[in-house]
């Protein structure tokens, strides 16, 4: 998972920079494959236990959906890690693990992942 978050990284950059459509295309299809062969099922994961907050933005949530990276470049600036820490312990009104107690770390680390993937 490393590496797809150094990618991401680069990707946030890259778009950032150039507004690269092409190879972010690319990117997004990688980032589908990994998260697939890992079995955890990010999307529905996210339908149920982080969707409430983070489709309507609710107590200030960083929106998530097409063209919604805006809401995130901001908070990417600290570093993927620090956003997963973030949404492992909780921070102001987002909760621990976004109330899924049966993700470990790596799942929030694939549901941040899928957040981002689906925001750009
Ligand atoms: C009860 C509403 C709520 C739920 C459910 C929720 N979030 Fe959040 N989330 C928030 C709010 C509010 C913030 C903004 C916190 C702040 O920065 O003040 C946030 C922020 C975040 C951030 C950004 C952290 C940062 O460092 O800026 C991530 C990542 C995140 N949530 C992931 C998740 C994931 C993954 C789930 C589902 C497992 C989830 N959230 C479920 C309300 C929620």
């Amino acid at each position: 998972m490393l590496r797809i978050s150094q990618l991401l990284k680069a990707i946030l950059v890259a778009t950032t920079a150039a507004g690269a459509t092409a190879s972010l295309a690319d990117s997004a299809e990688i980032l589908q494959l990994a998260q697939v062969s890992d079995g955890f099922d990010a999307e529905a994961k996210y339908m149920a236990s982080c969707f409430a907050c983070h489709s309507t933005g609710a107590a200030g949530a960083p929106k998530v959906g097409a063209g919604m990276m805006s809401e995130w470049e901001p908070r990417m600036d600290k570093g993927m890690d620090a956003v997963v820490a973030n949404a492992i312990n909780g921070v102001n009104a987002m909760p621990a693990k976004g109330l899924c107690f049966d993700c470990n770390d790596d799942d929030i680390r694939a549901l941040v992942t899928y957040m981002l993937e689906t925001s750009m």
